[in-house]
């Protein structure tokens, strides 16, 4: 079968949709850039906030009509469900045939065999942990896929922030073994090509905390950080609970572990941490970032923050502004609340901050930010910073040039742009930065 995927949602959908991806290539089946050409169509499902769960079934609406004219074609969703009820999704959208669990990728090929849309099956040479072929490596994927891959090492989340769908979507919090990851990366380096790989999970630092000899994850890194062509291991989503000093010594000392951490705060005040059940304080949280900050001098930080959860008021958000200016990361993701069916914070509060009033908190924060990112990547003019190339830009700077231009990131997860007359694609390649602005740097080969 031709087959496409459609992907909203966070890197666990990318993820996971790699994934799904390998096992239908194993069996044969053929990925298809678009929708419009496949006999399959996978939708990895999103409904973190309404604006996912309304471009999803946007979505759905046009591949309803795709069906309509060809009614073989086949609709399989996976990923994060609305209020995590999958029963009740089906039969809201019927064109959708069946939903997989996108911990068990392999099931989607027995459904598709169980209805003779396929042929059964065959794991024979499959290593269904690692879902990666145990032989046979294939040397021609590294330009399909890319130099940085995403691998899961955690399921699901054992938090419940009274805001969130995601542990009802995914689940309690499931770690996979380390032997399984890594063997999962080492292919992906081997067989792929890949450069870099980022270990994701809910709450990544509580890694290990449900396997029975409990693996941190700074010893996962250090098994990641050895093998071989592996340029760059990051991990991603941290919550401050769980980011203890081996961690933090791990990404100071493991060569390849870059020094990015990503660690959402939420909120600057403390009664709406708590009313979100966060589990730490902003005193806490701030005391965190002067540890890391103390131990990975030249670490990068990013965050996350929501604005306009119930009940905040003006003076509790300008608390969220207070930490962005004292903290100054380097990266912020800011979102308006959105009510989730199925979580708590909807069953007890009203959604009562006005939407114009949540628009004018979300600009204040970019606005902060905006001023303090330019001066953090101002202060790297001139600096000679190793680039880990992705591939061509589609920005040229210069018009009249014909050299092309190519883009990648920094150890800190900074994206640069800079000219070069090869392909240095899957190069680390030293870049002078020239110019900055608050999302990315300019730079030149050094
Ligand atoms: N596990 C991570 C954490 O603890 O921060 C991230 C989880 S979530 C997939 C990614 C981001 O979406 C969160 O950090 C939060 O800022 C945002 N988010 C989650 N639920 C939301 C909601 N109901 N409304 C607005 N933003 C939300
Ligand atoms: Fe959601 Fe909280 Fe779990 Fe993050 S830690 S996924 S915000 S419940
Ligand atoms: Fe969305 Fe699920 Fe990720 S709700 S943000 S795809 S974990």
């Amino acid at each position: 079968m031709r087959f496409a995927f459609w992907v909203i949602g966070c890197q666990m959908n990318v993820a996971d949709s790699e994934r799904l991806s390998r096992v239908l290539t194993e069996q044969g089946h053929v990925q298809v850039p678009d929708t419009a050409g496949a006999d399959l169509v996978v939708l990895m499902s999103c409904s973190v906030r309404q604006t996912a769960e309304d471009r999803l079934w946007g979505h759905l609406r046009e591949v309803a009509q795709l069906k309509r004219a060809r009614s073989s074609l086949v609709v399989a969703a996976s990923g994060c469900v609305s209020d995590g009820n999958v029963e009740g999704f089906l039969q809201r959208a019927p064109v959708v045939d069946v939903y997989v669990d996108p911990r068990q990728p392999e099931s989607l090929l027995a459904w598709l065999s169980d209805r003779g849309l396929a042929d059964p099956p065959d794991f024979g040479d499959l290593d269904l942990g690692a879902l990666v072929p145990r032989q046979g490596l294939d040397h021609t994927a590294v330009a399909l896929h890319g130099v940085s891959r995403h691998v899961p090492a955690i399921y699901g989340c054992n938090y419940r922030c009274t805001y969130c769908i995601v542990p009802y979507t995914r689940g309690p919090q499931i770690s996979r073994p380390v032997d399984e990851i890594r063997r999962e990366v080492s292919w992906l380096v081997q067989a792929e090509g890949a450069r870099e790989v980022t270990v994701l999970g809910q709450t990544v630092d509580a890694y290990g905390e449900d396997l029975p000899d409990q693996p941190r994850l700074s010893h996962l890194l250090e098994r990641l950080d050895g093998i071989e062509g592996l340029e760059r291991v990051r991990f991603l989503t941290s919550h401050p609970n769980h980011m203890t000093l081996d961690l933090i010594d791990a990404v100071r000392d493991l060569p390849h572990v870059c020094e990015h951490i990503n660690l959402p705060f939420q909120a600057g005040d403390n009664d709406v941490l708590r009313r979100m059940a966060r589990r730490y304080r902003s005193e806490d949280y701030r005391a965190l970032i002067g540890t890391i900050r103390e131990r990975v001098p030249d670490v990068s930080l990013s965050t996350d923050v929501i604005v306009g959860f119930p009940g905040e008021t003006a003076v509790q958000f300008e608390r969220t502004l207070e930490m962005l200016r004292d903290i100054e990361f380097d990266v912020v993701h800011v979102a308006m609340y959105s009510p989730r069916r199925g979580t708590p914070a909807p069953e007890v509060w009203p959604d009562d901050v006005p939407p114009p009033e949540k628009k004018r908190r979300r600009r204040a924060v970019e606005d902060t930010q905006r001023e303090i990112a330019l001066r953090r990547n101002q202060a790297l003019v001139s600096a000679v910073t190793e680039v880990l190339v992705e591939g061509p830009s589609q920005r040229r700077k210069d018009q009249r040039s014909t050299t092309k231009r190519w883009g990648g990131r920094t150890r800190t997860n900074k994206l640069v742009f800079f000219p070069h007359d090869g392909n240095p694609t899957g190069e680390l390649t030293p870049v002078r930065i020239t110019q900055a602005s608050p999302w990315y740097l300019d730079g030149v080969p050094a």
